[in-house]
């Protein structure tokens, strides 16, 4: 029985892959390339020494779907596969509500139409929206979106959670990642998206490497410890690890549950680029500038039930991402 994972070759995807293939699953992937390259595959291989295989599909294409599950015997869906950007959801909201949910639903028919009754999918703090006290927890009612893209993960959520109550032998795992940065700790795969990122890790190791002149942090005037915005950060590795307890669970559990990923605490933009600095012996170069759109001052995790429930909790530290961040980075100079 096989592993089937969308959005294989991306960053959350491609180290789950890693995940997926040391714990001994089959692990077949499917992913458009529209925001990773094949080449990934090659790193995954170098890393555990297993070729998964690999088809460079869209996860909203049934025709392309159901040769996959043809071709391979699926036991468990690893849905990833989807558009991740917030600020372009905000140019292009159809984009988001169509493609984010198009996928999840064919996906539930490919599902449906081979028996399979297990998936996982990949959700983010994002749906407790803009209203919802901090820490958030599982129990909280999602909403006040403050972007489509937050909006096409709820979305998703919600096809899920009706389907398997029409559907009462199967099993839907929602987890909800906060802020995954960091790299496998080999250097060899890490966060690699076409064109020009937006998320702080990958912007703190181009100015580190000097890609770019210096790093914007987007406002020291927030009611904060040191006034620059607090987010859950963890480990890529601990949000792959999460992905393999989780299929553990779907097997044994029937209808839907929901875990937040995350390590439980906030740090600051500032507290994660001087533990950059420190950490890599290394100077980023950074000025303050004005607040981004949409931007909480703060939010984290409860993770007493992914803890409780999947015996998972973070393994690795903030020092960890920095130094495995900027690891892959070292290694490739020119991403
Ligand atoms: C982190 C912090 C910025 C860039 C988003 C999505 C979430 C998830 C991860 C997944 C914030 C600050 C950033 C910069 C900065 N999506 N920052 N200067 O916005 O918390 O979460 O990405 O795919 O669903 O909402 O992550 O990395 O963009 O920002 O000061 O140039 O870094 O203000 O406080 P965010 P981020």
């Amino acid at each position: 029985m096989a592993i089937l994972l969308t959005g294989g070759t991306g960053f959350i995807g491609s180290h789950t892959a890693v995940e997926l293939i040391q714990s001994g699953y089959d692990t077949v992937i499917i992913d458009n390339l529209s925001n990773s390259k094949e080449t990934v595959i090659e790193g995954i291989h170098k890393i555990t020494g297993v070729r998964p295989a690999f088809y460079p599909y869209d996860a909203t294409d049934i025709h392309a779907i159901r040769k996959v599950f043809s071709n391979h015997s699926i036991s468990t869906v690893i849905h990833l596969a989807g558009l991740k950007s917030v600020e372009d959801s905000v140019r292009n909201p159809d984009k988001y509500l169509q493609n984010n949910t198009v996928s999840t639903a064919t996906l539930l028919q490919a599902m449906k139409e081979n028996n399979v009754n297990n998936i996982i999918f990949s959700s983010s703090a994002t749906v407790y929206g803009a209203n919802n006290p901090f820490p958030y927890e599982e129990t909280m009612q999602a909403g006040d979106f403050t972007s489509p893209y937050a909006k096409s993960k709820a979305m998703s959520e919600e096809i899920l959670t009706r389907e398997a109550e029409s559907r009462p032998e199967l099993s839907v795992v929602l987890l909800r990642y906060f802020n995954p940065a960091g790299a496998h700790p080999s250097g060899i795969i890490g966060e690699d998206p076409l064109g020009t990122p937006r998320n702080l890790m990958p912007l703190i190791c181009q100015a580190a490497a000097k890609d770019i002149e210096e790093i914007y942090i987007f406002g020291d005037d927030y009611d904060t410890t040191d006034g620059t915005c607090k987010r859950d950060y963890l480990h890529v590795m601990d949000v792959a690890r999460g992905h393999v307890v989780a299929i553990a669970y779907a097997e044994k559990n029937k209808g839907v549950d929901i875990f937040n990923l995350g390590m439980g605490r906030p740090h600051s933009v500032l507290e994660i680029l001087k533990t950059f600095e420190k950490v890599n012996g290394i100077t980023v170069p950074y000025k303050i500038g004005s607040r981004r759109d949409g931007d909480l001052p703060e939010f984290w995790a409860k993770v007493e039930k992914a803890k409780s429930v999947l015996n998972w909790e973070t393994l690795y530290q903030i020092e960890d991402i920095c130094r495995d961040a900027w690891r892959w980075k070292a290694m490739h100079p020119f991403e």
